[in-house]
């Protein structure tokens, strides 16, 4: 019989959350996209499973002229945009929308923070949060600078009682390469110690990115075959159906390399990768994981086109929808040389994963959403079926990130009949059928963790620095090297054939996710 839902023993409530202590979150960049679409949203879900602690308050803050009542509405016009707000929730919302505040704060005026200051320590005392205060930085990244600076100079990079904290959120991108990174590092360890300061990578609090490593390391029965023993190599793919969207400008100076495979595939990997952690804490994960980021083989710049390709969509069909080149996207230039697809070959140099290749690509307008692991195993040592020859094929595990979340083991099968025929079958795991959850949004997750200060799903300021210096060399490689180019592919393809083509050199293939 099927199981149905209602026998589920894991739907028995687990209801062990902690909820934070009191404190008043500043949000710079209020009047922006990430507040609205992401933040917000998070932060209500938050109140909506009743983990908010009693006084906190949330103040927005932002260049944009705004009073408390017009930054509530268009919260709350947004939250009912993105459909993040049901018709039943309107006194929940009430009552959230009460603690929310707008201050106008000019983020290159010293004396604008004075007033900040003036303004959260009447919170403080008003709302009674203690002393404690968590900063959002959700601007633009050229003002992480003079907002970490100026933060500083008020004096509000300290708690104001001994019981009290104040830490600090950092969006993506933390750089630009490995020198702006290591500056802006610079400047946030001159004003915050390393334990303030969180490096958001929404992947990290991704509910199947966190399933990785109960996966691995809550189960007997795959770490001993998480090896080059038995792994022939291993696909990270991060695809998308979109293509830049309103964010032209921004991803003309970025691309997929710093975009998607410097923060979010780097993380994907290191997780694959990590020896077990002695403890699940911030310490011991993040230290784990700073060794896989530390034995990454560097690419030279000389060698950028061997172990890389790098596409630019052209004009396709993407879900049965005719779509643009990217050349031809709103703040792209008409002669764009940046990569909107990326495919490198990492080569982890390490007991563990020696010979094992880790492919990872990742690209905007592909034909199909879908985020993914691949474990792809050997061959069986001793092929019994000799007349069956090309039936058998490689085992592999599928970690799905996203959508369409769960885990799938393919393994080969008999067919039913007199004779002998086989067929790959798999396991699935959903999470839709096993937990009969929807699963939070990732900024719900980090949020709490900061609250409650675990920075176990954040990435440490060193591993920023080793992602960095792999991918800056890429980036001169391909500056420099004219062997180096972007290659062409119809959007709602699976991107440019030389990346087919990497693969297929080393004897492999991509899998069709
Ligand atoms: C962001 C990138 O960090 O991640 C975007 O800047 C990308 O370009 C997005 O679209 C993908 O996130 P998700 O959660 O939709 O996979």
């Amino acid at each position: 019989m099927e199981p149905t839902l209602e026998a589920n023993p894991l739907l028995e409530p687990t209801r062990t959350e902690r909820i934070p202590d009191p404190c008043v979150m500043v949000i710079f960049g209020a009047s922006g996209d990430l507040t609205k679409r992401k933040l917000i949203p998070a932060i209500f879900d938050l109140a909506r499973q009743g983990l908010l602690p009693s006084g906190f308050t949330i103040v927005g803050a932002g260049r944009t002229r705004m009073d408390d009542d017009s930054f509530r509405s268009y919260m709350h016009d947004a939250m009912r945009e993105f459909g993040r707000l049901t018709g039943q929730e309107s006194e929940l919302w009430q009552n959230f929308a009460r603690n929310l505040h707008y201050i106008t704060v000019d983020s290159s005026n010293p004396q604008e923070f004075e007033l900040l200051r003036n303004e959260l320590h009447a919170i403080d005392e008003r709302r009674s949060t203690g002393g404690s205060f968590l900063f959002y930085l959700a601007t633009p990244p050229d003002l992480y600078s003079p907002i970490v600076r100026h933060i500083g100079m008020a004096g509000l990079n300290r708690p104001r009682t001994p019981h009290g904290w104040v830490r600090i959120i950092i969006e993506k991108p933390f750089g630009t390469d490995l020198d702006s990174a290591r500056k802006l590092n610079a400047e946030v360890l001159s004003v915050f110690t390393e334990d303030q300061v969180y490096r958001i990578d929404h992947y990290l609090g991704k509910e199947t990115v966190q399933n990785l490593l109960v996966f691995r390391f809550a189960n007997v029965i795959f770490e001993p075959i998480w090896n080059r023993n038995y792994v022939d190599h291993i696909q990270i793919t991060a695809a998308e159906t979109v293509g830049v969207e309103n964010r032209g400008g921004y991803y003309e100076r970025a691309g997929v390399l710093r975009d998607m495979i410097q923060n979010h595939m780097l993380q994907l990997l290191s997780l694959t990768a990590m020896e077990p952690p002695v403890l699940f804490d911030a310490q011991q994960v993040r230290d784990e994981k700073h060794k896989v980021f530390q034995a990454i083989r560097s690419i030279k710049p000389e060698e950028a086109h061997r172990f890389t390709v790098r596409g630019q969509y052209k004009a396709g069909t993407v879900g049965g929808k005719s779509v643009v080149g990217y050349r031809n996207e709103k703040g792209v230039s008409p002669t764009s040389e940046t990569e909107t697809y990326v495919a490198v070959k990492f080569i982890i140099d390490n007991w563990r994963w020696a010979d094992v290749p880790f492919y990872v690509r990742s690209g905007k307008r592909l034909p199909k959403r879908v985020t993914e692991i691949a474990i792809q195993f050997k061959k069986t040592p001793h092929h019994l079926f000799t007349s069956l020859p090309d039936m058998l094929e490689h085992n592999n595990i599928v970690i799905r990130i996203q959508p369409d979340e769960g885990i799938s083991l393919k393994f080969s099968s008999k067919v039913p009949g007199s004779s002998m025929r086989m067929r790959p079958v798999t396991m699935d795991f959903r999470y839709g059928t096993s937990f009969g959850v929807h699963l939070a949004d990732a900024y719900t997750r980090l949020i709490l963790d900061c609250m409650l200060g675990d920075a176990t799903l954040y990435a440490r300021g060193d591993s920023v620095d080793v992602a960095w210096s792999l991918i800056t060399p890429i980036l001169e490689g391909w500056k420099s090297n004219r062997e180096s180019r972007v290659y062409d592919y119809p959007s709602g393809t699976w991107g440019p054939k030389e990346s087919d083509a990497m693969l297929q050199g080393d004897g492999r293939r991509w899998r069709l996710p």
